[in-house]
């Protein structure tokens, strides 16, 4: 399976801008092996689509509501999502979990909502600075696997230590390695065989002069990149170092 690269795009660009990042990126997409993979605000998935047509770049949105529709003021549906031309979501990142306090059971509900749209789910895991120094990484993220992800789970997990977003601060690659083999470890505990099968991206300052050593490490299967997904360039940079 060709390692996914993913792009989370957060809260930037206004239309514009999406559309010329995705389309540069399209532009540049020739070539690469890896899966590419772009997610703008849910504003934007439409344009982005379009903009992407045709091209081996697919769309995502960044969270979805854990019901198809509903009386549900600014949120919005998987299946919204779909249809305006994602094929995947991002779920359960750390700063959904921390500003809007996610908890792992209505992520597992907004993942089930997901695949049953059509959807292929994204969900994050990482821990906290304070659960690192205190030793406690394995079993949060343990329970942030067993709690977020239904069974079966026809998705994508990404590893995402929330000390190492937005801060520069990129995990070693032993750090890497020991988390991945350990999630590992875990989905075939959880999962069985299948276990085997489902993508661990790795996300966290992810760059061009970092990305394929991270992407070398067993076990990684492709990367979730923030800030470095906003430059075309750098982006494809980091898709060319995929294996
Ligand atoms: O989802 C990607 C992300 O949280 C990592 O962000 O800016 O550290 O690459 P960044």
């Amino acid at each position: 399976m060709p390692q996914l690269i993913a792009g989370n795009w957060k809260m930037h660009c206004l239309t514009a801008d999406a559309i010329a990042l995705a389309e540069a990126v399209a532009a540049g997409a020739a070539g690469i092996t890896a899966e590419l993979l772009v997610c703008p605000t849910a504003l934007h998935v439409a344009a982005v689509a379009k903009a992407l047509a045709g091209s081996p770049v697919a769309v995502g949105g960044q969270d979805c509501h854990q019901t198809p529709q509903g009386a549900h003021t600014g949120d919005i549906a998987a299946p919204m999502l779909r249809d305006a031309g994602a094929s995947y979501v991002i779920l359960g990142h750390s700063e959904r979990r921390q500003n809007h306090d996610e908890t792992d059971e209505l992520i597992r509900e907004k993942t089930i909502a997901a695949v049953e749209a059509g959807l292929t789910p994204i969900v994050c895991v990482g821990e906290t600075l304070d659960q690192r120094t205190g030793g406690q990484e394995t079993e949060v993220v343990g329970w942030q696997i067993a709690g977020s992800l239904p069974k079966p789970f026809a998705g994508v997990v990404a590893y995402e230590p929330v000390w190492a977003i937005g801060t520069g601060k990129t995990a070693t690659e032993q750090d890497v390695a020991t988390m991945h083999a350990f999630i590992r470890e875990e989905l075939v505990r959880q999962f069985g065989e299948d276990g085997h099968g489902i993508r661990i991206l790795y996300g966290g300052s992810v760059k061009a002069s970092n990305a394929a050593a991270l992407l070398a490490v067993p076990h990684v299967g492709g990367a979730l990149v923030g800030g470095a997904s906003l430059k075309a360039d750098e982006f494809l940079t980091i898709a060319r170092a995929a294996r």
